[in-house]
């Protein structure tokens, strides 16, 4: 049971002080019936809460899967650049984040979430969590990448900085071949410096999936939904 007020102010209708003034309004109601008193004791888990007409479920947490597009920062805020949380149009917006970072030129996946727990397991190097993505590279990607890949290659600059074993898989090899690469950690631009050890570029990157959480084909970059709940079980 919480009060009235927290209840709103926890799901992003305003703060406490607006919420209790929006409620001596007249502007919430529980099952039904209008209540102006904000620290009526509602039962978050069978009580429907509705503000201003519209039905306010009470959910602890929001899980959004974004497709990030290219030129957005995967950051909260920044002083100059466009952020992937200012795409996500949530009355939570305050406490939302990206789960792990993709570059600003880099495409696809992303997990957006209020739940620090759930990041912090899905970003655990120790949990060695998947991360499948799809790449174009110049130059030819060779059998000999799929060996050293699968072996694990220094990225390091001035110090070795070696990779866990990666599954590189060429699905076109050319002047632009195009590959899929499955890597188990998230070092800072892991999948560009694992192609610069080999002597190759990357032109283009999207991330296709994390865990069990696979990028829904039908959200173009920039768009976004609200996770399933099967998905969200299965994270
Ligand atoms: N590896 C990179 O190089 N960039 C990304 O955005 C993600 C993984």
């Amino acid at each position: 049971m919480i009060r009235l007020d927290k209840y709103l102010a926890d799901m992003g209708v305003g703060t406490r002080q607006e919420v209790k003034k929006h409620i001596r309004q007249g502007r919430a109601s529980v099952d039904g019936m209008a209540v102006k008193r904000a620290d009526l004791k509602v039962d978050e888990s069978s009580q429907t809460v509705t503000f201003d007409g519209e039905e306010i479920p009470y959910a602890a947490f929001e899980y959004y899967m974004l497709n990030k597009p290219k030129g957005v920062v995967s950051a909260t805020e920044d002083a100059k650049e466009r952020t992937v949380v200012s795409l996500i149009e949530s009355r939570r917006k305050s406490g939302l984040f990206p789960v792990g970072r993709l570059d600003k030129d880099t495409e696809g996946l992303l997990l957006i979430t209020n739940d620090g727990a759930l990041a912090h397991r899905l970003l655990s190097p120790r949990k060695h969590v998947d991360k499948c993505y799809y790449a174009e590279v110049a130059g030819e990607v060779t059998e000999e990448d799929v060996r050293l890949f699968a072996e694990g290659v220094d990225i390091g600059a001035e110090q070795e900085e070696r990779t866990r074993p990666a599954r590189l898989e060429i699905l076109e090899s050319g002047r632009v071949s195009k590959v899929r690469l499955t890597i188990q950690e998230g070092k800072f631009h892991q999948v560009k410096r694992m192609f610069r050890a080999v002597g190759k570029e990357v032109l283009y990157l999207k991330r296709e999936s994390m865990g069990a959480l696979v990028l829904d084909e039908g959200l173009r970059p920039g768009q976004y939904r609200h996770l399933t709940e099967k998905e969200i079980e299965k994270l």
